[in-house]
């Protein structure tokens, strides 16, 4: 996919770093989903009985991440809201604890370009 959403820098390290090879079965939490690219990334990587939490708190890109993700929904869940709230998503969603965390701070492309009150271009 064109990532006009967001340019992300750091991906294949963090990648790297978030999934265990040791490990099987994973819960990982992108607390920062954004255009999901980094969720893409993970998707594609665990098992099918392990899960991805996705939370961000725009809902643009929860839309946009979604739609983006289709092919893994089995395996792959939204939350809208704040990464502050993550024990509140990972115990609503039946679990207690996670394998890892990844958390891409800052804005995305689309939200400098195109949010209001973030754009500067405009
Ligand atoms: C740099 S972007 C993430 C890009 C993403 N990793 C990707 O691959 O497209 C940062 C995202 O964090 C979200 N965000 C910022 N603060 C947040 C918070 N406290 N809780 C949840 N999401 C937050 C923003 O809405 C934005 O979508």
């Amino acid at each position: 996919m064109n990532n006009e959403y967001h340019y992300p820098v750091l991906l294949y390290k963090a990648i790297e770093y978030l999934l265990n090879p040791f490990f099987k079965k994973h819960t990982i939490v992108d607390g920062t989903t954004g255009g999901g690219s980094y969720s893409e990334a993970i998707a594609e990587k665990i098992s099918d009985d392990s899960r991805l939490i996705c939370i961000d708190k725009d809902i643009h890109a929860i839309e946009f991440a979604s739609l983006r993700l289709q092919k893994y929904h089995a395996k792959v869940i939204f939350e809208k809201g704040n990464f502050a709230d993550i024990r509140t998503y990972v115990n609503k969603n039946g679990y207690n604890e996670i394998s890892g965390l990844v958390l891409d701070l800052g804005l995305s492309n689309y939200q400098l370009k195109s949010e209001p009150g973030f754009s500067y271009r405009n």
